[in-house]
């Protein structure tokens, strides 16, 4: 066979020692060289994502920035030609996670000392902790953090050449213009996030995120608009808009509000049927807010509402701006608005000074509320931040027993809401096949809720009615409602 015919046929995603192996053969060249060139001709990168939605987003879009540079997505790390790590720092065991794994990958670097090696994300954004990363790493070729993502390919080309390590991360947090139109690989086809808003003015005692992510910026309208238009003629059913505080939304822009772009896209979103929306802080949230979703067809009616804690003390220290009374009033407006709304929450247990009498008023919200799912955490002080410093910091076992109690009594409520749900009809957009299983999809409620149903791969992408028939925890079964299928 022809050389030429041989190189064009280079197929893409064939790893570059097995490439290489076959361009030495043909091209009779030094394995090395012919390893370089592979890489050169079918280039592959390989991003672990370990925080948020908003940095899974921040992996699509880079995939999608190199993608436009050549890069096809590599099947795992030891493929990659470029392997970067998305990081997260808003608790310790999440910064542990990822530096954990940059350490365990650190023989690739070795292996192939033309692997560009990068950390970004949250972590480089916190003072200290890129000098940390050098010390730790020094194998690392690039640093950058949350804002400069639309940089990536000028900073892979200096990684490439320079020496040192390549490091470009935000140290002043003033406002930072949006860049728009970046392109974005999604994970998926069917559903798909729409960053709304970056970054929080918010300074909850505890919180890292301010740092990392800096202040508040809002898309305009339109830009969000437009992406959403082009996500419906793609095909997608349904989008998720992103930010830490949703509810601040337009705050900077100064005419406009969350609750108008709610009602803006449920109007302006062909093809489009589901919106949601995550995260909320209580605080910001408005009857004007509430009303939107209630009424806007396509808004599901899922509301992440973190509350961290039911006592007003600790509320108090953690700077959250509300209190038990308040949040307690907005439940009840939801619940007014939208009575089968789905009510998700995050809390934290252990907080500086939380006293056991403290803690039993969050174990009461639990049950007051009555939430669907809980995130829960136990507190990770945050250098730098205002609850690392406070007095009374309670010691590991009152944390995990708390939590632990926390989990318990969660899991309660969480299966009575989901049995309360058998024998109800629900909305499911199929989403896939169940593990694989051939004659089972799954899929998930207006209220975000999982469900398995027996079904075939030709529901998928599919709104069909499903009659809840068994509640778990964390998931519900039930069967397709034939009749509706076959005329809707
Ligand atoms: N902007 C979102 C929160 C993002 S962080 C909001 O305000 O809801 C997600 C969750 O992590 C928070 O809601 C909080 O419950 C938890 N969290 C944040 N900082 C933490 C810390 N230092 N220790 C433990 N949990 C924390
Ligand atoms: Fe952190 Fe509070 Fe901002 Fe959420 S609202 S990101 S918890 S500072
Ligand atoms: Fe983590 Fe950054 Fe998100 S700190 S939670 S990845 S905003």
């Amino acid at each position: 066979m022809d050389r030429e015919i041989d190189l064009a046929l280079t197929p893409p995603g064939e790893s570059d020692r097995a490439g290489g192996a076959r361009l030495a053969g043909a091209l009779n060249l030094d394995p090395d060289t012919a390893r370089r060139l592979h890489a050169r001709l079918d280039p592959k990168v390989y991003i672990e994502t370990f925080g948020c939605q908003m940095n899974e987003h921040d992996t699509e879009i880079m995939y999608g920035i190199l993608g436009r540079m050549g890069y096809a997505q590599a099947s795992g790390p030891e493929e990659a030609d470029v392997l970067l790590f998305n990081t997260c720092a808003i608790r310790e065991s999440a910064v542990e996670h990822a530096l954990g794994r940059i350490g365990q990958l650190k023989p690739l670097k070795y292996k192939n000392p033309d692997l560009v090696v990068g950390v970004c994300g949250c972590l480089p954004q916190v003072e200290g902790q890129t000098e940390r990363l050098l010390r730790m790493f020094p194998h690392l070729d690039l640093i950058f953090g949350t804002h400069n993502i639309h940089q990536l390919p000028e900073l892979i080309e200096r990684a490439r050449h320079e020496r040192e390590t390549v490091v470009d991360v935000w140290e002043s947090m003033g406002p930072d213009g949006i860049p728009e139109r970046l392109p974005v690989q999604r994970a998926g086809t069917l559903k798909a996030w729409v960053t709304i808003i970056y970054g929080c003015n918010k300074r909850c005692s505890y919180c890292i995120v301010p740092r990392t992510r800096g202040r508040e910026r809002s898309r305009l309208p339109e830009d969000i608009v437009a992406e959403v238009q082009e996500l419906g003629r793609q095909g997608y059913k349904e989008i998720t808009l992103l930010g830490q505080n949703v509810n601040a939304y337009g705050k900077d822009l100064g005419y406009t509000d969350f609750g108008d772009l709610l009602t803006l896209l449920d109007q302006s979103s062909p093809g489009i049927e589901r919106i949601r929306f995550t995260t909320n802080h209580p605080k910001d949230f408005t009857p004007k807010m509430v009303e939107a979703i209630a009424r806007a067809p396509k808004v599901c009616e899922w509301l992440h509402l973190p509350v961290q804690s039911g006592s007003d003390a600790v509320l108090r220290r953690m700077r959250r701006s509300y209190n038990r009374r308040q949040y307690l009033d907005l439940v009840r407006r939801i619940r007014e608005w939208m009575p089968d709304a789905v009510i998700t929450t995050d809390i934290i247990v252990g907080f500086p000074g939380e006293t056991e009498d403290d803690f039993r008023q969050t174990l009461s919200l639990v049950e007051e509320v009555g939430y669907d799912a809980a995130f829960m955490f136990m507190f990770s002080p945050r250098a730098g931040t205002e609850a690392a410093t406070l007095p009374d910091q309670l010691p590991q076992e009152v944390k995990k027993e708390r939590l632990q109690r926390l989990i318990e009594l969660q899991n309660r409520v969480s299966l009575a809401k989901n049995q309360a749900m058998v024998g109800r009809v629900e909305e499911i957009l199929v989403e896939g096949l169940d593990k694989g299983k051939a004659d089972r999809v799954y899929g998930r409620t207006r209220g975000n809720k999982l469900v398995t149903a027996p079904g075939s791969a030709d529901l998928i992408g599919r709104l069909v009615p499903v009659r809840i028939t068994e509640a778990h925890i964390w998931t519900l079964e039930g069967s397709v409602v034939e009749a509706a299928v076959a005329t809707g």
